[in-house]
């Protein structure tokens, strides 16, 4: 697919001058920072057994501050939102969402890969379900994102998270057209710059050339201070003039420019964001990758939150700071490689899945000739992102990669769980329902339900670990049952379940809304959009995140507000002891997924 667009270029590229340059001002700013570490400090924290493991003692008081300063008024910002489409809520759904009650919900969003469709789709139900747009205010949904604790998302939504995380939790319009009234700075934030297409933005093939060598000048700084760069720090800087500050329509091919190097991800008033990769181990047995896959479901995931990277999962249980990235002992501390497009570039190195073995013949081939020549690796692997591994030594006889000396990170949906759900399934967590936004490529673009039994499949590999409500476990069920083109509860059937299990909200991108031209789902190969059609991409996908479950020949479910609050309480209601009632059980009725009766419907 993106071979006829290089090979243009490599006639262009094999007679270009490709001696070093000076440094430029990103690949200073791209480069990692070696310095003495901090008294005392100490690089690893094992993070427990199952059952019994604990949170930074950061992201505890992130968490902490969050509820007592942020989500009170939140949540009653959310419901009074509910009430003005619904007045007839049972009491219980008041009494928990305005705080009169003791307990309330700790809700996390995790939003899936899928490229830029994913991103946008995403973008476009939080917009529905934030409180700064009126129009999802007055559909009974807006307010929901700012009440959320966490946020996750990998590959294409990664692109979306870190840029959210990293522009302080502006508007959605905001986020992907930029502000109004841009000013270019190394600092500011200049929107995703859609219109250019990420791999090649130009249409001038000598401008275009000219950006690719500027690129791999970039990567010099930290070649040269010794480390391994491969085809991922190529992607994070491309991947950077879209979803990190600093870059403008007047300044994407201007040098002077730091482009996102260097740049971290910075805001404290969004829900805590997470964004996870998968790990490519040399040592993983490949007869466990199930069809259609890259990596096996037992490699451990990895996690990159705003403290901490590393993970839940029990094989490792552990985890270093984030900003300390690079580091591999307690002496010399390495800063500056957690850059948030490299973050971006690692959950979606999706690469490994090209054929780089003969690396100038391959799709990216003209470009790799141009970093072999400027940067000459031979022995490295190119199709991966690498980190050094901060937990060599660690868990040696659980932990795959714990004699490798560097972490080979890959898209954190190569394993088949492209929707990141793992990081909200960790019981220290203790999140109660977590709203799923299911953007993946399963058939014709739309997504049918792969990703959660992945996610199912993965979480009984531990169960000590994780918990996750039961859910079809072929994909036909979801198409048949329509769990896919309208919202769909999971967890909520019986009401005496584990509440320590989360109750899932699950929003596919399924299908267009009754009557209407497709428009959601896009090639996740397609790198450059628009701003009309993102428009009219955010709109269907509004009608989706709005129109609930609509009765036959309705167009809308008038309860749909009403029926996601009672689902975002339920767990709530079920530690503090009520019943179910009213509107609420008629909603549980319609909206959660009878395991048993589809069996029966199916057979
Ligand atoms: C961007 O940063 C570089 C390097 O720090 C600096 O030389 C340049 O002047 C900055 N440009 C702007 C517009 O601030
Ligand atoms: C859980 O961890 C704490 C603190 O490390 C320890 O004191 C306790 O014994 C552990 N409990 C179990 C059941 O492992
Ligand atoms: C690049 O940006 C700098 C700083 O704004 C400006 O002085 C310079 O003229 C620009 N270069 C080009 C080629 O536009
Ligand atoms: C690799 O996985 C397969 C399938 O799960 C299993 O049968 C085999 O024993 C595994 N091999 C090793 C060396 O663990
Ligand atoms: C610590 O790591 C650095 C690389 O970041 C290395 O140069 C140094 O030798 C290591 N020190 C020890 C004591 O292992
Ligand atoms: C990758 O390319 C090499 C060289 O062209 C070829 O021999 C090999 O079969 C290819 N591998 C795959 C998996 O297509
Ligand atoms: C989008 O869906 C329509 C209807 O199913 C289909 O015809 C079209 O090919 C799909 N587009 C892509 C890019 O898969
Ligand atoms: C889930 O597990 C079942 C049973 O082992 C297996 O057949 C299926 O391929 C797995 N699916 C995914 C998506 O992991
Ligand atoms: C699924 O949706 C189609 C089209 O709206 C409808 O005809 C069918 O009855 C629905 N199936 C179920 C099980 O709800
Ligand atoms: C709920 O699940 C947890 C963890 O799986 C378990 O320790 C606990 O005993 C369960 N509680 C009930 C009432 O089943
Ligand atoms: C609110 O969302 C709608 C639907 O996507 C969009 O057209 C509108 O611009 C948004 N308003 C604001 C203020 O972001």
């Amino acid at each position: 697919m993106l071979r006829n667009r290089f090979a243009i270029l490599f006639a262009l590229l094999s007679w270009l001058n490709t001696f070093a340059m000076a440094q430029t001002a990103a690949s200073q700013a791209y480069t990692p920072i070696s310095g003495r570490c901090p008294a005392g400090f100490n690089l690893v924290r094992m993070a427990g057994t199952p059952g019994n493991q604990t949170l930074s003692s950061s992201e505890a008081s992130y968490v902490q501050n969050r509820k007592a300063h942020v989500l009170p008024q939140a949540w009653k910002t959310y419901l009074s939102n509910v009430l003005s489409t619904n007045p007839f809520l049972p009491d219980y759904v008041s009494r928990i969402l305005s705080g009169a009650s003791s307990e309330i919900p700790t809700l996390g969003i995790a939003t899936s890969g899928g490229g830029y469709r994913a991103a946008i789709f995403g973008a476009g139900v939080l917009n529905a379900l934030d409180a700064r747009n009126s129009s999802s205010d007055a559909a009974g949904t807006g307010g929901l994102l700012q009440a959320a604790t966490y946020l996750s998302g990998l590959s294409g939504s990664s692109w979306f998270i870190t840029s959210l995380a990293q522009a302080n939790f502006p508007t959605m319009q905001e986020l992907i057209f930029g502000p109004a009234n841009p000013t270019a700075s190394n600092s500011s934030w200049g929107g995703w710059n859609a219109d250019y297409d990420i791999l090649t933005p130009s249409t001038n093939s000598a401008i275009d050339t000219q950006y690719y060598t500027n690129l791999a000048d970039e990567l010099l700084g930290k070649y040269d201070a010794g480390y391994v760069v491969t085809f991922a720090d190529y992607w994070g800087r491309m991947l950077a003039r879209h979803f990190a500050s600093g870059t403008f329509s007047s300044n994407v091919f201007n040098d002077s420019y730091t482009h996102g190097a260097g740049l971290h991800s910075q805001s404290y008033s969004i829900p805590f964001p997470i964004v996870t990769a998968d790990l490519q181990a040399p040592g993983q047995n490949s007869s466990e990758i199930i069809a259609e896959d890259y990596i096996p479901l037992t490699n451990p995931n990895i996690e990159f939150n705003v403290f901490e990277t590393g993970s839940f999962d029990p094989q490792l249980s552990a985890f270093v700071p984030t900003k300390y990235l690079g580091t591999t002992n307690n002496s010399i501390c390495v800063t500056n490689y957690d850059q948030s497009a490299f973050i971006a570039a690692s959950s979606s190195e999706l690469f490994n899945e090209a054929n780089f073995t003969n690396t100038f013949n391959s799709e990216f081939g003209p470009i790799l000739a141009l970093m072999a020549d400027l940067m000459p690796e031979p022995h490295v692997e190119y199709d991966i992102a690498s980190w050094p591994n901060p937990f060599y030594g660690v868990a040696p006889d659980t932990f795959i990669d714990s004699t490798q000396t560097n972490l080979n990170m890959v898209d954190g949906g190569e394993d088949g769980e492209v929707i990141p759900l793992q990081p909200l399934l960790v019981k220290a967590r203790g999140v109660d329902v977590i709203f799923a936004i299911d953007a993946t490529d399963d058939i014709n673009g739309f997504a049918d339900g792969s990703s959660l039994i992945a996610t199912q499949n993965r979480s009984s590999l531990y169960p000590s670990a994780y918990s996750f409500p039961p859910v079809p476990t072929s994909m036909g069920e979801y198409t048949a049952q329509n769990l896919t083109t309208r919202p769909t509860f999971f967890g909520c059937k019986t009401t005496s379940l584990n509440t320590s299990t989360p109750l899932l909200i699950y929003l596919a991108n399924g299908g267009p809304p009754d009557g209407e031209a497709p428009l959601t789902n896009t090639s996740t190969s397609q790198t450059s959009y628009s701003s009309s059609e993102i428009q009219a991409m955010l709109t269907q996908t509004f009608v989706i995140a709005t129109q609930g479950y609509p009765e036959k020949e309705a167009t809308k479910d008038p309860y749909w507000p009403s029926c996601l609050a009672c689902a975002v309480v339920d767990r709530a209601r079920e530690r503090a002891g009520v019943e179910r009632s009213g509107i609420c059980s008629t909603c549980m009725d319609r909206y959660c997924w009878d395991g048993d009766t589809l069996t029966t419907a199916a057979s």
